[in-house]
């Protein structure tokens, strides 16, 4: 080959000399397509819409001024915040999916998810009221309700006038739910009611509590039913508040019902639906936690990275080596991953599809994340984030509950498998 060429064959065609700048400019052009594709692919906020991204900011910016400023005294003195609570209801974040006929704002699943996660990422009890409010009481109202129950719960639900609660556990059915042993017995027009429900969230503020309960204490599955009770009906009373390592703010408590009488009217769904009514309102729940996990996780990673430019030891900022800047690395992939299967949760429910495995996926993982996250935010503070002096220390201790509440992590892990074991036979 020395010494020789190989024939040009563009040699004397008046377009050759086009061929290199027009090489390089289909090159450019495929580069930026590709790169654009890669965009939307790797970030999911590209493919919000500007509704979704307006809701999120009006969430962040509520966070920033009503929760940021008193998200650590609240959380010391175990207190409700009613001067913050009382400003979220014509936000409308007391019925963020609920119907516009009943004064909700009827968004789409995601949005809810990235109100949750906002809030979460502030005052993490906040986020737990709204979760547990919006998605596992005036969901399932919304759902199984009749008309006349939707005028009469939903529309002061949704207007923040009145709270919700979820009363499915007692003493001896945890996550066996069908353990339940309340009862409701008929008499006319009415059920008396007894129960001694646990860890009950928002209990020491609901006004309306979901009550599973039996109809057949001789077959708990058969009679197993859902009743809607309120708070001030004699033999309603609130228990004492649990003093919970997280999640401080929230009223958690025991709800007791003593031969509480209610009208039958207040059934919801039919005698004996009560299971799937629980079972579908924690389905969609969990991508709620889900959303409150991923929210927790963000917070951590916020106030750590924070945290590492700030921090200077060995003559230079912590994020400045290389052990840290792994750790951090690792957390926000975490985050990231978290929000995406919440998001598609979110999705799968707003597309019409069976929600049970995508949630409980949702749930597991990011409730994993938090708790991850927000140990390894501990773990670069260094001392100072084992003190309550630095707010990663209430997000370590918010991100525990998320994998407990609302179906622990082995329960998430059950209802995955089976789905899975289903898929398989298919
Ligand atoms: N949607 C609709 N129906 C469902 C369902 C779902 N996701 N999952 C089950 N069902 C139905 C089944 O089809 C079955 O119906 P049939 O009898 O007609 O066939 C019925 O319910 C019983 O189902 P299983 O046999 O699967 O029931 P199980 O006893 O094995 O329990 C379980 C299943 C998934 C383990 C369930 O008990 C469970 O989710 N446990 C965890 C409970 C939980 O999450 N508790 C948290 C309480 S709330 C809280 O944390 C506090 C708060 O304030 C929010």
């Amino acid at each position: 080959m020395t010494g020789r060429s190989s024939p040009d064959p563009c040699q004397g065609r008046w377009w050759s000399s086009f061929l290199l700048p027009l090489d390089i400019h289909v090159i450019i052009l495929t580069l930026c397509r590709y790169v654009n594709v890669l965009g939307r692919v790797r970030d999911l906020e590209l493919t919000l819409s500007i509704k979704q991204k307006q809701l999120r900011r009006m969430a962040r910016q509520f966070a920033k001024a009503e929760l940021a400023p008193i998200a650590k005294e609240i959380d010391e003195e175990g207190r409700f915040p009613w001067e913050a609570v009382e400003k979220m209801g014509p936000l409308n974040f007391f019925g963020i999916q609920a119907p516009r006929r009943y004064g909700g704002a009827e968004t789409d699943s995601i949005s809810y998810c990235l109100v949750i996660e906002e809030i979460s990422r502030v005052c993490a009890s906040m986020g737990l009221m709204l979760a547990v409010h919006n998605s596992v009481v005036v969901h399932p109202i919304s759902q199984f309700g009749n008309d006349e129950q939707k005028a009469k719960f939903l529309s002061p639900l949704v207007a923040g006038e009145k709270i919700g609660a979820f009363c499915l556990t007692e003493p001896n059915a945890g996550s066996d739910a069908m353990a339940i042993e309340s009862t409701a017995l008929r008499e006319g027009d009415s059920y008396i009611l007894n129960a001694n429900k646990i860890f009950v969230t928002n209990g020491g503020v609901a006004d309306i509590a979901v009550i599973f309960t039996s109809v057949d204490p001789g077959n708990v599955k058969k009679g197993f039913s859902a009743i809607l009770v309120e708070r001030g009906t004699p033999g309603f009373e609130v228990g004492l508040l649990e003093n919970n390592c997280g999640m401080r703010a929230n009223p958690v408590s025991s709800i007791i019902l003593n031969d509480c009488r209610v009208p039958k009217t207040n059934l919801l769904g039919r005698e004996g639906e009560g299971f799937k009514v629980a079972m579908a309102a924690l389905d969609n729940g969990r991508i709620g936690i889900a959303a409150q996990a991923v929210g927790i996780a963000q917070g951590a990673l916020d106030v750590s990275l924070k945290y590492a430019k700030e921090r200077v030891q060995f003559r230079v900022p912590l994020a400045q080596h290389q052990a840290i800047q792994l750790m951090l690395a690792d957390m926000g992939t975490m985050v990231e991953a978290a929000r995406l299967l919440t998001l598609n949760a979110a999705h799968v429910k707003d597309q019409g599809g069976d929600l049970s495995c995508p949630s409980a996926m949702a749930k597991l993982f990011a409730g994993r994340t938090a708790s991850k996250v927000a140990s390894m935010g501990v773990q670069i503070h260094g001392g100072y984030g084992y003190s309550k002096d630095y707010p990663v220390e209430r997000y370590f201790r918010d991100a525990r509950a998320t994998e407990i509440y609302e179906g622990t992590n082995e329960i998430q892990q059950i209802v995955i498998a089976r789905e899975l074991l289903k898929r398989g036979e298919d």
